[in-house]
């Protein structure tokens, strides 16, 4: 007899699936201290330690719901596809981790006559119970529960001994290769359900919604339980099924309904949207007991080929969400899931995909009652054979359709009445295969009211929609159009031409970036097949981890001595590991938001406003972009800033505008001096459950008084003597021309830059492009050679040669320095010199170092946040005070960061102890970052606290920097923000400023 870890076989003497629900029959949570035992292999398992005499004092005392190697026992472990042990289904490797636990605790004496279901909802990967020594069966499927009839071994009113051994490693692991760490043991609750006779086995609510009629039409279906699933062989059998109706009511009180079970009931209803997530409270009402019901009305359909939701096209703003926590791993509470439901809702966020696996079931109530739509997603992913070119491959492979057509039952059972679930998924990148075939025939049997997704085969023969990831956008446009390249078979073809088109990832939100956002936006927009995608990925899953000098980290793969890893590959999400929003969740916001405000056509990059509104003041157009909601939820306000201060504001009327509505409102702007912003946003009127009153949901800003052009004064002469070179209060090295002194301060002088210190997203995937070419051409090691110190009349003028080692081209640069008063004047050219490969520049621009008690930071440009060309739609016109510490974005893998946009003058001062600082003024603007560390240190380090603070600031000023793109998995940067290397010339100012003593 093999070893259940090691065979086919999905499960023994699980109860059939069935749908999670609120029952006011007793239960008890066995979630908290167990005691925990792990040996290294199977063969070193203790034996008899179910047993309830077993005496497992000496064992640690352990959380339950968690991960072992969180706690303790074991390390964790980061692949990305390839299996971390030897790819020979269904062997599991012999090195396979195995918890013992123990759990002693007392069953109710009223609970007499009770049938006792006991529920594990999350155990990975393979585990096998016992009560009181009686084994009551085993299960894989991590992510998904598992019943046991726990009745004839229980002692009611005695103490019970739960006994589970736990293999970090089975056969279903096969089934479990999931972008994301291997984590082993029970990491979600463990309850035990008291079911009185005559209890209900499953309730399955059908509620549908007529978008033309307004109607719902409910039927709650309910039946008794029966049976447990039973093995044969390798293959397994359903013995019983939640088959027989029982006699119930079904009442929903708000809606005048009270009828029998299985009745159909036709009444006007408000829909459920995730705009409007309406729910209905019902009960379904037995002899036995009452179950709780929160009753979404819906219809999601494909029609006319878009998948429609109440008779109308969406549009998902979604990202995937893998289940993650810095401490606990898998193993969430249910705050974690609300920051998580809390945090999307705040950030325009519409849609998850449960990226790969079923999630918690609490997020599912979470996402009904919040309003988010969900495509829920089978727990399979078999990526790791791809490297045998899909040879032998689970999903084709028979001896594994039970395992498969097991996961699918238990997924849409327990997840069927969920007005949120819009969509099943089979899984994830898990090839193509009768296995597959079989599981959406499955679903389509069984839920008739829901697509199903499933992106791994392009012929879409397992998928209602067209699913890609990563695809670029010019394709995207082509797929918009459906004109995309055929597929071989003509009705496959056709079929799938007919099929809207998703973006089930998209945007890889791996370290800074992920840039061109707003691009696949338009075209989400603009061809109705293109229903929107979902961000790869949620969250960071950076586990918080020590040095060994005690200073705390977020680790990634390798940092745990796994000898086969991914690296940070494991750190690409919109929020940082402790759920800190990153500049690409603030980009993300912006772009999705659902409310479009432009302000006199005048868009963020400055250009001028074309007309004025009717009424004499600033045209203000407000859009809907919502699916469904009207705006009677909002406020809004206007907001008039000259050079950054504001100097009028009010709150500005709009009508309310129906979903797809649009209206222009006029703002009275009073002549002003200086260069003016007129920024409009929409605020919540008044507190939803997701965020307060006054929370900002959109915004629009546009240039209404243009900046005057910058003027330079007359000049005062340089002078040249034997030591230095000067003009006015400025001081630069006689030889090399170098500023070394401006005004009272001291400078290494700026000098051009073209290095940034790679982003995740310059280091393509398979590539490593652009980085791979940056290094290979020396471009982070640029030598710099002076060719001729001149002074010209009032200027001083430099030439060098900026140039890698081993290559012969080059730039050349000419600095021409003059000065008024008390203010230099850099005027910079930029020639390239000889065989230029064809690379782009990581950046063009000025480096220079200032010292390093210069830490407050105040700009007036673009802020307050981060943003490079392609990522910079949620940055605005302002005037900024921050902190060069406070500039750092802290991604888990150092990289490029922190850079400001569109500059007009920033100052670096030590905030007032009478020390002169340093005003930079744009010639017209300029990009700005400020660190303690160069982009050399950024370069080599490998975490946030690699960074160890320099006795300088380095400040760059930057002309352009190239796109970020989204390289680290999916497209590079877009052509338009390629920073081609060619002649260029731009202008800063600077000067010391002398705060008051
Ligand atoms: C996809 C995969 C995800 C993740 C992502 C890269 O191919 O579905 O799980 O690995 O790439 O981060």
């Amino acid at each position: 007899m093999p070893l259940f870890a090691d065979d086919f076989i999905p499960s023994t003497g699980a109860l059939p699936p069935r749908a999670r629900f609120a029952s006011d029959a007793p239960s008890l949570s066995l979630n908290g201290e167990w005691r925990f035992h792990l040996v290294p292999d199977v063969a070193s398992g203790t034996e008899g330690f179910w047993e309830p005499g077993f005496d497992d004092g000496t064992w640690k005392r352990f959380p339950v719901p968690s991960h072992w190697q969180l706690e303790g026992f074991g390390a964790p472990a980061y692949t990305n596809v390839v299996y971390p042990f030897p790819i020979d289904p269904p062997h599991p490797p012999e090195e396979n981790p195995t918890g013992e636990y123990r759990h002693t605790f007392t069953v109710p004496a009223d609970w007499d006559g009770h049938r006792l279901v006991l529920r594990f909802d999350g155990v990975d990967s393979a585990y096998t119970v016992w009560l009181n020594g009686v084994e009551l069966g085993s299960a894989t499927g991590s992510r998904l529960p598992a019943e046991f009839d726990a009745t004839p071994a229980a002692r009611v009113g005695a103490e019970n001994v739960l006994a589970v051994r736990v293999h970090q490693w089975s056969a279903a692991s096969y089934l479990e290769d999931q972008d994301m760490w291997w984590l082993s043991g029970i990491f979600r609750d463990v309850t035990l359900l008291a079911r009185p006779a005559g209890a209900v086995g499953d309730v399955t609510v059908h509620a549908d919604y007529e978008h033309t009629t307004g109607q719902g039409r409910l039927r709650i279906d309910v039946t008794a339980a029966v049976g447990v699933l039973q093995s044969e062989g390798d293959g397994a059998r359903l013995a019983g099924r939640n088959s027989e109706s029982v006699e119930a009511r079904v009442v929903v009180p708000e809606l005048g309904i009270d009828v029998a079970a299985g009745e159909d009931v036709v009444v006007g209803v408000e829909p459920w949207t995730a705009e409007t997530p309406r729910l209905y409270e019902g009960q379904v009402v037995t002899p036995a007991e009452l179950i709780s019901l929160r009753i979404g009305f819906r219809r999601v359909v494909i029609e006319d080929g878009m998948l429609k939701v109440n008779g109308r096209r969406i549009l998902f703003r979604g990202v995937n969400r893998h289940e993650f926590h810095p401490d606990r791993g898998r193993a969430l509470t249910e705050q974690d899931m609300l920051d998580d439901v809390l945090l999307m809702k705040r950030h325009n966020i519409n849609a998850v995909r449960t990226s790969h696996y079923p999630p918690h079931p609490r997020f599912l109530e979470l996402c009904d009652e919040y309003g988010l739509y969900v495509i829920d997603e089978c727990d399979i992913e078999t990526h790791g054979f791809v490297f045998e070119g899909w040879r032998n491959n689970p999903s084709d492979d028979e001896r594994w359709r039970d395992a498969y057509l097991d996961r699918m039952r238990r997924m849409v059972q327990r997840d069927k009445n969920h007005a949120s679930v819009v969509m099943w998924s089979l899984g994830n990148e898990s090839g193509t295969g009768a296995n597959l075939i079989a599981m959406y025939e499955w679903a389509k049997a069984h839920d008739a009211s829901r697509p199903v997704h499933y992106e791994g085969d392009w012929s879409t023969v397992c998928s209602d929609v067209y699913s890609r990831m990563y695809a670029g956008h010019a394709e995207v446009g082509e797929i918009g159009r459906r004109e995309e390249k055929p597929l071989d078979d003509a009705v496959q073809d056709a079929a799938r031409r007919g099929k809207p088109f998703i973006l089930c990832e998209y945007g890889h939100a791996m370290g800074n970036g992920p840039g061109g956002l707003a691009e696949y936006q338009e075209l989400f927009e603009t061809y109705e097949r293109c229903q929107g995608g979902f961000i790869w990925e949620w969250i960071d899953h950076g586990i918080r981890t020590r040095d060994d000098s005690g200073r705390e980290f977020f680790g990634y793969g390798g940092d745990f001595g796994e000898p086969l890893h991914d690296g940070n590959f494991i750190a690409d999400g919109l929020v940082f590991p402790d759920r800190t929003p990153s500049p690409g969740l603030i980009e993300y916001k912006k772009v999705i938001e659902p409310l479009r405000i432009t302000v006199d056509g005048a868009v963020s990059d400055g250009r001028l406003p074309s007309s004025g509104s009717p009424d004499g003041g600033v045209k203000v157009t407000v859009s809907n972009l919502h699916d469904f909601a009207d705006t009677s939820t909002f406020s809004y306000r206007w907001q008039l800033e000259q050079d950054g201060i504001e100097v009028a504001s009010g709150e500005l009327d709009v009508p309310v505008l129906a979903a797809g509505e649009s209206a222009d409102v006029g703002v009275p702007v009073s002549s002003t001096a200086g260069e003016t912003w007129l920024t409009v946003t929409a605020l919540l009127a008044a507190e939803t459950a997701w965020a307060p009153a006054g929370h900002e949901v959109a915004w629009g800003q546009g240039c209404v008084v243009p900046r005057p052009e910058p003027r330079r004064m007359a000049h005062v002469p340089a002078t040249v003597d034997e030591s230095a070179i000067r003009i006015g209060t400025s001081r630069f090295h006689r030889h090399t021309g170098r500023l070394l002194r401006l005004g009272e301060v001291e400078v290494d002088g700026p000098r051009l830059d073209v290095w940034r210190a790679p982003t995740d997203n310059d280091t393509g995937q398979h590539s490593g492009e652009p980085a791979a070419s940056w290094r290979k051409y020396g471009l982070h090691r640029m030598r710099h050679r002076t060719d001729e110190v001149d002074v010209d009349g009032d200027a001083l003028v430099v030439r060098t040669r900026v140039a890698p080692a081993a290559w012969s081209f080059g730039l050349l640069v000419t600095y021409r320095w003059t000065g008024d008063d008390d203010t230099l004047h850099l005027d910079v050219e930029v020639t390239p010199d000889g065989p230029w490969p064809d690379i782009p520049l990581p950046r063009l621009g000025l480096g220079m170092a200032l010292p390093a008690g210069l830490t407050q930071v105040t700009w007036y440009g673009g802020g307050p946040g981060e943003a490079y060309p392609d990522t910079r739609q949620a940055v605005r016109v302002g005037r900024y005070m921050s902190t060069v510490d406070a500039l750092q974005t802290p991604y888990v893998y150092p990289q490029e960061n922190g850079h400001r946009i569109d500059v007009r003058w920033a100052e670096l001062t030590t905030g007032g102890d009478g020390v002169p600082g340093v005003r930079f003024l744009g010639e017209p603007v300029f990009g700005f970052t400020a660190r303690r560390w160069t982009s050399e240190d950024l370069d080599v380090a490998r975490h946030p606290h690699d960074l160890l603070a320099r006795d300088r600031v380095y400040v760059n000023l930057d002309v352009v920097q190239h796109g970020i793109g989204s390289g680290s998995c999916g497209p590079g940067t877009l052509p338009g923000y390629v920073l081609t290397p060619g002649p260029a010339r731009f202008a800063v100012a600077m000067r010391a400023v002398n705060p008051p003593r």
